[in-house]
């Protein structure tokens, strides 16, 4: 056994998994059927309330353990590849409905490769190289919601951003414009949409019935897996001709292009193979959870006023009155200091991943538990955020804190506690391109509109919901023009 983990001091009494406090369970199943799924996070939330920060649960066979203390979350998501892995199931099920591993379920040393190749692909420089692509489609989602707007048609706020989500990542994995924004016969999206549902569905399912028994919504999957597997096979070979010009291969143009260039060094222990499962990995880690967290950040900003108007202050002060993006530079955004703060509190409070699983791969210890391989680890990340302890009235949506200007002292502790991408070595790659993402959909609003009103029909506070990500439920976009 190893203490990976832990730091303790060394007359300090191990307890096992069966002598922590948890929620009784039922014979064979355990808690499995005392959660509803698309609330998971909040029984999880209720029980550490209960139980406290550490304690055991069971789902089916599962035997879990459940921590949210930041510090002990963060000593576990440092102990990867070697103490923890993502949960196996979520990659059996991935390669038996047929897509390539990518970096987000590939391990070892296989994943230690797709790592090099996916990060190579956002380094500084190549982010950069996307910017005027993100302008475009940001330009387009402009237009749609002024058409919508002067049509006064109701508008789906999160239908609305996974359409821009969906543009800016499949334009920039596929290295070409997809324009769901615009066009609704995107027949790539229209198989991306049934793939996605499913990988959901069977990851959570109690048996594994599409083994025995295949449904048409399981034909369905196989056909759809197909179509999309040759689309992707077909962009690599038209990026590959573009990267015959050495110009092009010394920029790349977007991430198709980057992870290409990037496979191509010597020894970089990846291939075509690896750059496929790369692109179905990145559209389907970068477009819910980019559009959620907008969603998120527009559904607080609105309720605070104060924080709305020195939003649209800082943009009038960097970027100036709206030019169809024509002033838009790398630079002016990174300047823009306030968004970014309004991005991060709304990450705190609404974290769009409220917990991460991991799978312990060898016997260890977590904090003062012993814990047997092939446990489940689940890590709750909202409790310590909404802590006053660590952040002062930790429930009000106050963007200045991330300013260290406003918040001496205490921007490091912020960052350290509240951990939305996560952290170690699998911290999110897509970090800095999904905060540009942010910054790009809210700067154009602020820009070009006023945003009068987001909330739900009734107007009551809106539910989280969790699938993929943990999204909010009904929410309607009111603007008018500025
Ligand atoms: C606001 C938007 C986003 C949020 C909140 C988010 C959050 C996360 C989180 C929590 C993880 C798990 C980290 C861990 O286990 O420590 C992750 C991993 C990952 N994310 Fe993101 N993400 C976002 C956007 C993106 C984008 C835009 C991309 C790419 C286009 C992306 C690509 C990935 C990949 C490839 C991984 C797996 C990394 C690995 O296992 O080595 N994400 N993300």
């Amino acid at each position: 056994m190893t203490h990976a983990t832990a730091t303790l001091p060394p007359d300090t009494a191990l307890r096992t998994l069966d002598e922590l406090p948890g929620p009784p369970g039922w014979p064979l199943v355990g808690n499995a059927f005392q959660v509803h799924l698309p609330e998971l996070h909040l029984e999880l939330e209720r029980w550490i309330a209960q139980h406290g920060t550490v304690f055991r649960a069971q789902f089916g066979r599962d035997k879990l353990l459940v921590i949210s203390d930041h510090a002990l979350v963060t000593q576990v998501l440092k102990d990867r590849p070697d103490g923890f892995r993502r949960p196996s199931r979520l990659a059996e099920v991935i390669e038996e409905i047929g897509i390539q591993r990518g970096v987000f379920t590939a391990e070892g040393e296989a994943w230690a490769a797709q790592r090099r190749m996916v990060m190579a692909s956002f380094s500084p420089g190549h982010v950069r190289a996307y910017f005027p692509s993100l302008v475009r489609v940001t330009e387009t989602l402009k237009r749609r919601w002024q058409k919508l707007q002067a049509q006064n048609a109701p508008m789906d706020l999160q239908a609305e951003l996974m359409r821009y989500t969906v543009d800016v990542i499949s334009g920039l994995a596929f290295g070409q414009d997809t324009n769901t924004l615009e066009r609704d016969d995107d027949i790539i999206q229209h198989h991306l949409d049934k793939i996605f549902p499913a990988l959901w569905r069977r990851m959570n399912a109690i048996l594994p019935y599409w083994r025995w028994v295949r449904l048409p919504v399981d034909r369905q999957l196989d056909a759809s897996v197909k179509v999309v597997q040759q689309a992707i096979d077909g962009f690599i070979a038209q990026a590959r001709e573009r990267l015959q010009d050495p110009a092009r291969r010394a920029a790349p143009q977007n991430l198709l292009e980057g992870m290409l260039v990037a496979a191509d060094e010597p020894g970089s222990g990846v291939g075509d193979a690896e750059v496929a499962g790369n692109v179905f990995t990145l559209l389907l880690a970068g477009e819910d959870t980019t559009a959620t967290s907008i969603s998120w950040l527009l559904y607080l900003l609105v309720r605070r006023p104060e924080a709305l108007a020195r939003a649209v202050q800082e943009v009038d002060r960097v970027l100036g009155p709206a030019d169809g993006g024509a002033s838009w530079t790398p630079e002016r955004f990174a300047e823009l200091d306030y968004l970014e703060a309004c991005a991060h509190e709304a990450m705190r409070l609404k974290p769009v991943g409220p917990f991460n699983v991991v799978e312990a791969q060898k016997d260890t210890v977590v904090g003062d538990v012993k814990v047997p391989r092939g446990t489940m680890v689940f890590m709750v990340l909202r409790q310590d955020n909404l802590d006053d302890r660590f952040f002062p009235e930790a429930r009000s949506f106050q963007p200045e804190r991330w300013l260290g200007d406003d918040a001496p002292g205490t921007v490091g502790n912020a960052k350290r506690v509240s951990m939305p991408f996560g952290a170690g070595p699998r911290v999110c790659p897509g970090r800095y391109l999904a905060l540009l993402e942010i910054k790009m959909a809210l700067a154009m609003l602020l820009q070009n509109f006023r945003l009068e009103g987001v909330a739900t029909p009734d107007g009551r506070e809106a539910r989280e919901i969790m699938s993929f990500t943990m999204i909010p439920e009904g929410l309607r976009l009111q603007l008018s023009p500025r």
